[in-house]
């Protein structure tokens, strides 16, 4: 059943290059630069988008509200559902809510859905399980082609979130006429590539993982830092690392640090970097150097072409514009699961916790 993996949570990172091309076939045509989602064809781009989901779906569409607004230029807000649920949003006829969620079952999101549906709202569902309440409640359900998740801890799940929030901001973007020229023209191809680049790294990844975590595993707490969509990759990293090995962490935006969590730096608490060579990378290895002038330790994920110089680089492939996501998530996935095995924690079931929060 793990297909010769330790554990479920190793195979599930393993499939992501598979789940990528399955979330794509159809979807994209190889020479043609249009994204097709048959489910959203008969409904107009929202003039405004709620994003409500809890744990990492939530990360996913904190990630998606970049796209949705750079590429389709829809106001979006990102809610964590048990909060929305229980405030008076500003909401009703005309928005829509796009709720997420890998089970299609978690009580709060169910219930930020009953919400918007109360007060006329229209609501997407994303989600992975056909037939799930998610699934069935939605005006319009779109599914992630990630086939059955069993580890508690979600990876490839995050992963077929993204592509299909990817292949949504495309096709919001062409119903508007907004989508930049740029991404029109390289978004399909780079994302067909995709599974192919990732799967040849993969191996790589997990070896670096695996190395790195002999030299933290003493950490009793770990800052994730990141800008842009790296930030919601951050706040992703920090809970992967929590809820499997037990180690604190918190994910922050790398611009937040010298608010107040600077005050924690010190040799014995490390600082793993989210910093690919895009636009922000000038901001954070700023935000990098003034956690070493404190005496703090960094890994950093890097991409070829940054000149950063701490104590653990940790260098990917480039891939174009925000599809390095989709190889650095595997990076913090094995990173967190590496750890959790090596401190001799039950990976696929971590204390606590269950697959399905089917309640409040
Ligand atoms: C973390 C994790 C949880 C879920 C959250 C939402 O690894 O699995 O944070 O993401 O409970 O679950 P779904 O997506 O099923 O609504």
């Amino acid at each position: 059943q793990k297909g010769g993996f330790k554990h479920f949570m190793l195979k599930e990172i393993f499939e992501q290059p598979r789940v990528i091309a399955d979330c794509l076939a159809g979807r994209v045509q190889r020479g043609s630069e249009r994204v097709a989602l048959p489910e959203l064809e008969a409904m107009d781009a929202p003039e405004r988008l709620f994003i409500v989901a809890c744990g990492t779906s939530y990360h996913a569409g904190l990630w998606g509200m970049y796209l949705m607004e750079q590429w389709a230029g829809i106001p979006t807000r990102v809610e964590i559902a048990s909060e929305l649920r229980y405030r008076e949003p500003v909401l009703g006829p005309g928005d829509t809510v796009l709720a997420i969620s890998q089970s299609g079952e978690t009580a709060d999101t169910l219930a930020g859905m009953h919400l918007a549906k109360a007060r006329g709202a229209r609501v997407i569902g994303l989600c992975n399980v056909v037939g799930s309440s998610v699934a069935r409640e939605a005006d319009v359900v779109v599914h992630t082609q990630a086939g059955p998740e069993i580890s508690v801890a979600s990876t490839k799940a995050m992963c077929s979130q993204l592509t299909l929030l990817t292949l949504m901001a495309m096709v919001f973007g062409q119903k508007k006429g907004v989508l930049p020229a740029d991404v029109a023209a390289h978004c399909v191809p780079a994302l067909e590539g995709l599974p192919a680049l990732l799967d040849g790294i993969l191996p790589a990844l997990r070896e670096r993982a695996k190395e790195l975590c002999r030299v933290y595993s003493e950490a009793r707490s770990f800052l994730f830092l990141g800008r842009g969509l790296c930030y919601p990759l951050a706040l992703e990293g920090a809970l992967k690392l929590k809820e499997i090995s037990y180690i604190h962490a918190e994910g922050y935006a790398a611009g937040e640090m010298k608010h107040g969590p600077i005050a924690l730096i010190d040799p014995k608490f490390p600082t793993f970097a989210l910093a690919p060579h895009d636009g922000l990378y000038p901001k954070v290895k700023s935000n990098l150097q003034e956690v070493q002038a404190r005496g703090g330790k960094i890994i950093a994920l890097t991409q070829p072409g940054a000149d950063l110089d701490v104590d653990h680089p940790w260098e990917i492939p480039a891939a174009w514009g925000p599809l390095s996501t989709f190889l650095m998530l595997p990076a913090l996935q094995l990173f967190a699961y590496e750890m959790a095995d090596y401190l001799g924690k039950d990976v696929d079931q971590p204390r606590n916790l269950a697959k399905s929060v089917t309640v409040e």
